[in-house]
């Protein structure tokens, strides 16, 4: 549309995974005065947008994703006059704000379902959730053969009270987030007047929690392998759902936008969230799975841009988030530099993500190269880990708060003098805090400054086309118009950069050769690499 500021088409957008962030008032739990008081932080950093995990009254089984009130902040958080602070604070220092909404479940302490569960088997009540009778005699099997996100059944069994039969209902993540049932218009109502509320307070946009779960075969059929359409994810219903929301923020002043967590079995199937009249972007989880190898990111890159353009959309490009083991340690070889190799190849990954047309989405503590922690087993807090009685290690690891001074209690995350914070922090936590890093020209922190302000002031005059160019195995080279290169070393030997001038580049040891494990941008004059093809 003429006139619009499509601002998250090109966007590096901060997650601020907010119990982690900083604890302003010393309970171990991050909050939104804590996030206020760091927003120079981000305007310094060099991002555009925050988004900010769910601050909603909640009983904090799933740590927010586990709602109880939709428009309200739990005080643990702070309160309604705390976010609107977030937001004007932010919008001054020219940050957008994107808000975490989660349609696909309630917490089994939000109204509605109290009062689905008082209600009983046939009621109105039930009919916003997904109770169903059970099978066999008596009822005692689940439905069907679904299973929890987090391990064992995807339904609980609820006995009926006098006179009434039992029945179970589904929850695809904890028993205490029990589905919503997208078929009832009455959950589409009520949930457009959430969007509303967050709309009308200012937010910029909406990312929506497993956008692609929302939508149920009414048979609840048993899911099979290789069965064409799955019961639950991607459901040609789903999208009918988000074009309602698209035309709820297109009703608004200012660019409103939502992004999708969606995951499908390949670039296409995401695309379709993409189309127009529905979601904004979508979330390419890709890079977040795959090997260090460029041959993979090669991969990725051309059927991600080849799925979005086929339905004229803007790509996103994802490293890492709060529920994913830290880049670093991903990538970090076995022996005793491993995790230095994995910041390395973190490093060089993030030149490659910053260097495409579309957004890139940086993880809270990414910019100082946090390693994923090993929590002590009692110490963690995932349900993943809770539910699957260990089998599943959980997310805690990631999820560590983030260390802002050497040598305070809690490295700076709570105020002195406060309670622990909610999982433990190592040892070495204080060496990667933001005030050590600031100091040091040659940080991590240093390196993601430097890169974001080239990303928006160089590469942000560059056009939306990319090509990859023909190069020596193991390694990747992008190039961009005008005169942008982009090369990344995944090999085990040294490579010959393009003839041009250096920009920047993610190893300590730049020479005339890239290292194994390093990536670099360079500028090559006036060359017209994608309108030359
Ligand atoms: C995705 C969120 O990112 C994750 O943290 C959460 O556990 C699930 N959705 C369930 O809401």
């Amino acid at each position: 549309m003429p006139g619009r500021d499509e601002w998250w088409r090109n966007a590096a957008c901060y997650e601020v995974y907010l119990r982690s962030f900083a604890d302003s008032d010393g309970d171990g739990i991050g909050d939104l005065p804590g996030l206020r008081s760091r927003l120079r932080y981000l305007r310094d950093l060099g991002v555009d947008a925050l988004w900010i995990t769910p601050f909603y009254p909640s009983p904090q089984v799933d740590h927010g994703y586990d709602v109880s009130d939709y428009t309200d902040v739990d005080p643990r958080f702070g309160t309604l006059g705390d976010f609107d602070a977030v937001l004007e604070g932010a919008h001054q220092m020219g940050l957008r704000v994107i808000i975490d909404l989660v349609p696909n479940h309630t917490s089994a302490q939000h109204t509605g379902f109290r009062a689905a569960m008082a209600a009983g088997p046939g009621s109105p009540e039930r009919g916003r959730y997904h109770f169903r009778p059970g099978q066999g005699r008596g009822g005692l099997r689940p439905p069907n053969n679904w299973r929890s996100a987090f391990g064992g059944p995807a339904w609980t069994r609820v006995p009926g009270a006098e006179g009434q039969a039992d029945e179970w209902y589904l929850h695809l993540h904890h028993q205490e987030q029990p589905d919503l049932n997208w078929a009832s218009p009455a959950v589409g109502d009520e949930f457009e007047s959430v969007l509303r509320f967050w709309l009308d307070r200012g937010v910029d946009g909406l990312r929506i929690d497993v956008a692609m779960c929302l939508a149920k075969d009414p048979r609840y059929p048993d899911l099979r392998r290789g069965d064409d359409r799955h019961p639950y994810h991607n459901r040609p219903e789903v999208h009918e759902i988000y074009g309602r929301w698209r035309a709820v923020l297109d009703s608004y002043p200012g660019d409103r936008m939502m992004i999708a967590e969606a995951v499908a079995p390949d670039a296409a199937g995401l695309a379709r969230y993409v189309r127009a009249g529905e979601c904004h972007q979508v979330f390419n989880f890709a890079w977040l799975e795959t090997r260090w190898s460029a041959a993979d990111f090669r991969r990725i890159i051309k059927d991600t841009l080849d799925a979005v353009r086929a339905v004229n959309a803007s790509p996103t490009w994802v490293l890492a988030s709060h529920d994913a083991v830290r880049t670093v340690s991903r990538y970090a070889t076995s022996g005793p530099n491993g995790n230095a190799v994995g910041l390395e190849r973190a490093r060089a990954a993030l030149l490659v993500m910053l260097s495409l047309p579309g957004s890139a989405y940086v993880f809270q503590g990414e910019e100082l190269g946090l390693p994923q922690v090993d929590v002590p087993p009692s110490a963690r807090r995932d349900p993943a880990w809770v539910q699957s009685g260990g089998s599943m290690p959980g997310r805690d690891g990631c999820r560590v708060p983030i260390p802002w001074n050497k040598g305070e209690q809690s490295c700076g995350f709570s105020p002195a003098g406060s309670s622990a914070p909610w999982l433990p922090q190592p040892q070495s936590w204080g060496e990667l805090s933001v005030a050590d890093q600031e100091r040091d020209s040659s940080s991590t922190l240093a390196f993601y400054r430097k890169a974001l302000r080239i990303r928006r002031t160089v590469l942000g005059g560059l056009d939306d086309g990319v090509v990859i160019l023909p190069s020596a195995p193991g390694t990747l080279v992008l190039a961009r118009d005008p005169g942008f290169i982009c090369v990344l070393n995944c090999g085990s030997r040294p490579a010959r950069p393009p003839a041009g001038d250096l920009i920047l580049s993610s190893t300590h040891r730049p020479g005339s050769l890239l290292p194994p494990n390093s990536a670099a941008w360079f500028h090559t004059g006036g060359t017209n690499w994608v309108s030359r093809r």
